[in-house]
């Protein structure tokens, strides 16, 4: 039998381990599988803090029996409405039928329209403050980190924030559950992919929620995906990233993606490349659309200031798998780039024309001249090649100084 799982005093961790889903959201590979976590406050009062996907229910509502021990569970506290921490709700509610669910305006508007239950809830307000007993829990609306509903709570006493999809990674939790159990810096790049996924779009959403959360103070983030963090350099890191990444600020480093039939724009992309390293640029990263995930694309994308994007023309348009991926970047409302593009055709160039409408939207600093090649490499079609990547590296370097 399960025995619970102490994080602090009064504080249990009830989160699942997903091994088997393939794509979270159905769109953004799980290689590493996904945590769902569920925290519990055992306190004069009882308090849950969400639940988790609807098909670990079973093991997830096993857990919360064991570390209940007996008690009555008085709240569940809904920081996030997205299904794989909502799931288990309605199965909750009929195992607790005397449980207060307790959120914003927006989070019983879905609680009502996802799961039917209006009975038993309370409407909480930003800043408002719910007793446990000696634990305090202070809820701070956090809209668009990832949704509309989104808020976190404070627990006031020891200082936790329950933190909902921020600073959350993929990844499951093998063994260890805080940072101090594990070796964190196997999910750091599970966070920017994370992040860059699915909170991407919010970045000033994100700034406004970390704006809120620095006149805390901070001990302890339970988010509802991966490890907790408990160590105070964890803790500025991960905070530091959600702010960098926000920003959308990058690193120096370029990211060229490309679509090749048959490897003629793959050649493009190769000599720029070169040229990149020639120049010193040291992080260039090729993507071939078709065949890496896109989810590490935009995970790169968000990592580095410089993105280099090439076509081929498919049925006088840009290849699918670069206009798929065209469409995620400005998707996530993506900026602060530097931004250069190729292309190439047969019998009628139209690729570079559609690269072009990202270029000219505003939010990318375009750099060199875009490279448009006819069939195959000349050596003209070299030259300006080269000619692009030292554009690119010239504008990266010029940030050094
Ligand atoms: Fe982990 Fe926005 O759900």
């Amino acid at each position: 039998m399960y025995r619970p799982i102490k994080i602090k005093e009064d504080l249990y961790y009830l989160g699942v381990n997903d091994r088997t889903k393939a794509l979270f959201e159905n769109l953004w590979p799980l290689p590493k599988g996904v945590s769902y976590n569920s925290y519990l406050i055992c306190d004069e009062k009882t308090a849950l803090m969400d639940t988790v996907d609807v098909c670990y229910s079973d093991l997830f509502l096993h857990k919360l029996d064991i570390a209940l021990n007996g008690k009555k569970l008085d709240y569940v506290i809904i920081n996030h409405m997205e299904p794989d921490h909502s799931g288990s709700l309605g199965l909750l509610r009929s195992r607790f039928p005397e449980v207060q669910i307790v959120g914003n305006k927006r989070t019983l508007d879905m609680v009502s329209g996802f799961y039917g239950l209006n009975d038993g809830v309370i409407e909480i307000k930003d800043k408002q403050v719910l007793s446990l007993g000696k634990h305090q829990l202070e809820f701070h609306l956090t809209p668009m980190v990832h949704w509309p509903e989104t808020m976190m709570t404070y627990e006031t006493t020891e200082k936790i924030i329950f933190s909902g999809d921020a600073f959350g990674t993929f990844g499951t939790l093998d063994g260890g559950i805080t940072d101090a159990q594990l070796h964190p810096d196997r999910y750091y790049d599970e966070m920017i992919r994370y992040y860059s996924n699915i909170v991407g779009k919010f970045g000033t959403p994100v700034q406004a929620a970390l704006k809120k959360l620095s006149a805390l103070e901070i001990k302890c983030i339970c988010s509802t995906h991966g490890p907790v963090w408990t160590m105070e350099d964890q803790i500025q890191k991960v905070v530091s990233i959600y702010d960098k990444l926000s920003k959308y600020e990058g690193d120096e480093g370029v990211v060229i993606a490309y679509g090749s039939m048959y490897g003629h724009t793959e050649q493009m992309a190769e000599t720029i490349a070169y040229q990149l390293a020639q120049r010193g640029i040291r992080e260039v990263i090729l993507h071939n659309t078709s065949k890496r995930s896109h989810s590490y694309i935009i995970r790169d994308i968000f990592k580095y200031k410089g993105l280099i994007v090439g076509s081929p023309t498919y049925n006088n348009k840009l290849y699918p798998e670069v206009e798929a991926l065209i469409s995620k970047i400005e998707g996530r409302d993506m900026k602060n780039r530097y931004f250069s593009y190729f292309g190439s055709f047969t019998w009628a160039g139209n690729a570079i024309k559609h690269i072009q409408e990202l270029a000219h939207k505003g939010k990318f600093e375009v750099v060199g001249e875009p490279v448009e090649m006819k069939q195959a490499m000349t050596d003209q079609i070299y030259d300006q090649c080269i000619a692009l990547g030292d554009a690119m590296a010239d504008r990266l370097i010029q940030d050094r100084e």
